[in-house]
């Protein structure tokens, strides 16, 4: 099942994805759902990552899916469905408030967790007895799912730990050799994950933060919505039941160990900067994801950042356009001879939540300075 593969990648030409009956009929979907319905893997992009998809209902071509990425056991997948109708082979019970929140947010960058049926497979959530799914927004992951005509279950299409891929590039970087084929659709949009919202409980719980905001999510149920416990409290991850099993483990990490500063300008481009300064004169080489407001402020000042490894993840007033950025520039960072890494933090308000929560895990919970 492990063991290698001769991995294809096809490009999809651009402009295919703008209409669907064309893509359907596309010698690359068709041919990457007929290697899907006979147990193999295929990685494609979603409007959030790349994710690595098998049949989720095929307990043997999930396993593949754990294999090629490493992932533990015990970690499940997300199904991705292509129509409302798929809903009811994998899932037992549709909870008024899920089936609103389906209604308002798919497709798009929403994973509602449910309790399962049958027909999914305990190896596809982890042993669990509830499944997450979600109708992502990609006419190429909908043609896929349609094409195949089974949920396919795909966690993001990287090794496990390492960033998210946001490119066809990062998946081949990651997984050449392990799996069947690459879709190449181009970047992905949104760049973050899906939100994981817990809906087998009495009212919604987030439990992993992603592409829809809390405040959107507030907004449709017409209250407030829970944040799991785990994701305020980073320290909890050591002890007692983990409700979303994803995130106990270390992901996103670059291989230089990396510290996250938090705090709003100036405070925080004046920490960035010392911090900076200071690793260099302790014979570091420093690399750091910053906004371009801190780039801008460093060429006020003519400060010297020639020895620096410098990744510009956008604009702090412009959230969708850091979120798009950060596993690339985190990969960048990865390629470059940084011993240490330096990452700004933004406010957590809208998807800000999401991208403080993978900074924070790419730096193994290191954070200095001052939230907000
Ligand atoms: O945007 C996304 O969600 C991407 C694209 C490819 O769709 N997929 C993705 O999958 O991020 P993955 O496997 O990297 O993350 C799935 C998350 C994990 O944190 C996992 O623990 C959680 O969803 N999860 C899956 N099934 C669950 C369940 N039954 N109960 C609680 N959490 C679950
Ligand atoms: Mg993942």
């Amino acid at each position: 099942m492990s063991g290698t593969r001769e991995t294809r990648i096809w490009k999809l030409p651009p402009g295919l994805s703008g209409s669907k009956e064309s893509l359907r009929n596309s010698a690359e979907i068709l041919g990457a759902a007929e290697v899907l319905q006979r147990g193999g893997l295929v990685a494609f992009p979603t409007e959030t990552v790349y994710g690595l998809g098998a049949n989720g209902l095929d307990a043997h071509a999930v396993a593949g899916i754990f294999a090629a990425k490493g992932r533990p056991a015990d970690n499940p997948l997300i199904l991705h469905i292509a129509t409302l109708a798929d809903l009811d082979q994998v899932v037992a019970r549709l909870p008024a408030q899920a089936a609103h929140l389906a209604h308002i947010f798919w497709p798009g960058p929403l994973t509602l967790v449910l309790p399962k049926t049958e027909n999914v497979p305990m190896i596809t959530t982890g042993g669990l007895g509830t499944v997450a799914v979600r109708m992502p927004d990609h006419p190429v992951a909908l043609a896929l799912i349609e094409v195949t005509g089974v949920p396919l279950a795909a966690p993001s299409a990287n090794t496990s730990g390492r960033p998210s891929p946001t490119e066809a590039a990062h998946v081949a970087a990651d997984l050449l050799g392990k799996i069947d084929i690459i879709l190449d659709g181009g970047s992905t949009g949104i760049g973050v994950e899906s939100t994981v919202v817990d809906c087998t409980g009495a009212s919604p719980v987030i439990l992993r933060p992603g592409g829809v905001s809390k405040e959107a999510l507030e907004q449709a149920i017409g209250g407030t919505v829970e944040v799991a416990p785990h994701l305020i409290a980073a320290e909890e991850f050591s002890e007692g039941p983990v409700r979303s099993p994803g995130m106990k483990y270390n992901h996103y990490a670059p291989k230089a160990p990396a510290l996250l500063v938090e705090g709003q300008p100036p405070d925080i481009f004046e920490q960035l900067t010392s911090l900076a300064v200071e690793l260099q004169a302790e014979g570091e080489i420093v690399g750091l994801m910053v906004s371009q407001e801190m780039v801008r402020y460093w060429q006020e000042r003519a400060i010297d950042t020639g020895k620096w490894q410098i990744m510009c993840m956008g604009s702090r007033r412009n959230l969708e356009e850091i979120a798009a950025n950060i596993y690339r520039g985190l990969r960048d960072l990865d390629n470059t001879n940084a011993t240490r890494i330096l990452l700004e933090g933004v406010p957590t308000s809208g998807l800000g939540l999401a991208i403080m929560n993978r900074l924070t895990k790419a730096a193994g919970h290191r954070v200095v300075g001052d939230g907000n």
